[in-house]
């Protein structure tokens, strides 16, 4: 036999007769097979068999030993001259296959560059925190500070240093939210019975307004005083459609010597035309804030419709933006300033129902449920 598996008798190889056939026909054998190897792997399981130590060449250098002397060095030639032939074959074998491979390889990472690039999806901000940094930024723009406060505030800061009387339905467990529920039983019953009895003045609640910072402003900063206030708010509500238990203002103050309403309504009419466009017409109308006097709600001309009427005004071609008034000399008082040398004035903002109005939105949870559907409408 001279199979390239080396198989039977292998002395044939190192026999004299016919010996060069044998070898011819191993390497033919050889180059079959070596040419049959599809992959690097085949390549290499053909290459053991070929030249390893099982093989026919193999099995004929051992032979060697038994020839006569005199042969032994043709032999042993003819076995290295075929050793030879095979290992150049499989080397150029080895080249075409891994060339090959790594053509293969490289077709199937191709990119198609000319492909649209997969965006990956961005956040963005929340529509509320829009409408805060407009606002913030309108006034900053013409001098206002930003402040502050806290969320967890007291009683006295909240209602009292804001002139709001103890008898005030606003401080009703009804509408506010107590922390720190001192009071309850006995104390609360005596007194009158419509109302609760007062609250002790530092009795901790969730600030219902964001009012209580124009108190703490003033304590802590002499005037001239120009700032705005952003913050969440709370109140014993049910979630609504148009209710929320939390939600946003922006409160704003200036205080100042002289400071008359006509300043108060130059500045909120600026504001109105930069937030919702250089044509609006305002209007104010009265109202009454006890921190106040006298006070007002402004209203503007419905950006969508003109003022004719729409769905976005409830017909009214007007839009209600916010409150406002002149700082009533009790709260200028309660803060250690001097009515009688500075005048003030004060405006709070629901930047929810400015973000609902600026996007046609009538429900107000839509902002607290994170909806994601919703809110990808607006990036
Ligand atoms: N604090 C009021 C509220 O929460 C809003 C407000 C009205 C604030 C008039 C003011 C103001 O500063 O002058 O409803």
């Amino acid at each position: 036999m001279k199979t390239p598996e080396g198989n039977g008798s292998t002395s044939s190889l190192t026999g004299s007769m016919a010996e060069s056939d044998a070898l011819t026909s191993l390497v033919t054998d050889a180059g079959r097979a070596i040419d049959a190897a599809a992959t690097l792997d085949e390549l290499s399981d053909v290459e053991s068999t070929l030249m390893g130590k099982e093989s026919a060449i193999a099995a004929a250098r051992r032979g060697l030993k038994d020839l006569p002397a005199d042969e032994r060095r043709d032999a042993g030639r003819a076995i290295n001259e075929v050793a030879e032939t095979i290992t150049e074959s499989i080397r150029e074998r080895r080249l075409v296959l891994s060339a090959a491979e790594q053509d293969a390889a490289l077709a199937a990472d191709r990119v198609d560059i000319t492909q649209p690039a997969r965006v990956p999806r961005r956040g963005t901000h929340h529509l509320v925190s829009e409408v805060l940094d407009e606002i913030i930024d309108i006034f900053a723009s013409i001098g206002y500070r930003v402040a502050r406060g806290p969320e967890a505030e007291t009683d006295y800061y909240n209602f009292t240093a804001l002139n709001i009387p103890q008898t005030h339905p606003a401080r009703l467990e009804t509408d506010t939210l107590y922390l720190d529920y001192r009071g309850v039983g006995e104390e609360r019953t005596a007194g009158d019975e419509r109302y609760p009895l007062a609250h002790a003045p530092n009795e901790v609640l969730l600030r219902t307004h964001t009012s209580p910072m124009q108190a703490r402003y003033m304590e802590a900063n002499d005037p001239p005083v120009h700032i705005v206030v952003p913050g969440r708010v709370f109140r014993n509500e049910a979630l609504d459609p148009t209710h929320s238990p939390v939600f946003h203002q922006v409160e704003g103050l200036a205080v100042d010597d002289g400071i008359t309403f006509a300043d108060l309504k130059g500045t909120l009419a600026y504001f109105a035309r930069q937030f919702f466009g250089p044509k609006q017409e305002v209007r104010f109308l009265p109202n009454h804030f006890p921190f106040t006097e006298p006070s007002a709600e402004m209203h503007v001309s419905c950006f969508s419709c003109g003022g004719s009427g729409c769905r976005i005004c409830s017909q009214t071609g007007w839009i209600e933006m916010l409150g406002c008034g002149m700082v009533h000399p009790a709260v200028l008082e309660h803060v250690g300033y001097d009515p009688a040398t500075v005048t003030g004035f004060a405006f709070g903002i629901g930047a929810d129902r400015f973000a609902m109005v600026r996007h046609g939105i009538t429900d107000l949870r839509h902002f607290f449920e994170s909806d994601l559907r919703v809110l990808r409408q607006f990036s």
